[in-house]
């Protein structure tokens, strides 16, 4: 298996990803129908954004959090969605590539996902 070295892993991960999510019964309705996303723009912004993680490229420039809050008020982005967004990342990390930035992807997506709940089920509170 591949270790996940280069900006055309990453394309390659984040491509397999979004193919899975999209027909995901839990939560590819958010991408489909809560809201129509424009791939052209979005699969781009997601290549950066890993490679700003992973490799330290700061080619994202974007507050990963902001997108979600309106999203999360016309849909509640619950603890279930988040659960499943990581189970198909993980799967597709470990169909394709091993090695340490591999583990990375999956550890820094718990981090971040786990803290997006919390901070979309507090803004629900409010
Ligand atoms: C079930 C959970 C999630 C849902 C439903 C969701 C949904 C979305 C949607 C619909 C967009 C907007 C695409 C667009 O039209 O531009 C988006 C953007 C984004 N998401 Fe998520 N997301 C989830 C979890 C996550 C997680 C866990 C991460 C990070 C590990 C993440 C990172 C991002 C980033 C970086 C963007 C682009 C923000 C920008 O435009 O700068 N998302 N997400």
């Amino acid at each position: 298996m591949k270790k996940l070295e280069t900006r055309e892993d990453i394309e390659l991960l984040v491509n397999k990803f979004y193919n899975k999510i999209t027909e995901d019964e839990t939560i590819g309705f958010f991408f489909k129908d809560v809201v129509k996303v424009d791939w052209d723009k979005h699969l781009p912004k997601m290549y950066s954004f890993w490679e700003t993680i992973l490799f330290g490229q700061m080619s994202y420039k974007g507050n990963p959090m902001q997108m979600h809050f309106p999203i999360n008020e016309i849909q509640a982005i619950e603890k279930h969605h988040f659960a499943q967004w990581l189970k198909l990342w993980k799967q597709t990390i470990e169909e394709n590539f091993t090695g340490q930035n591999a583990s990375l992807a999956i550890t820094k997506s718990e981090n971040i996902a786990n803290l997006m709940a919390y901070k979309m089920e507090m803004a629900r509170k409010r």
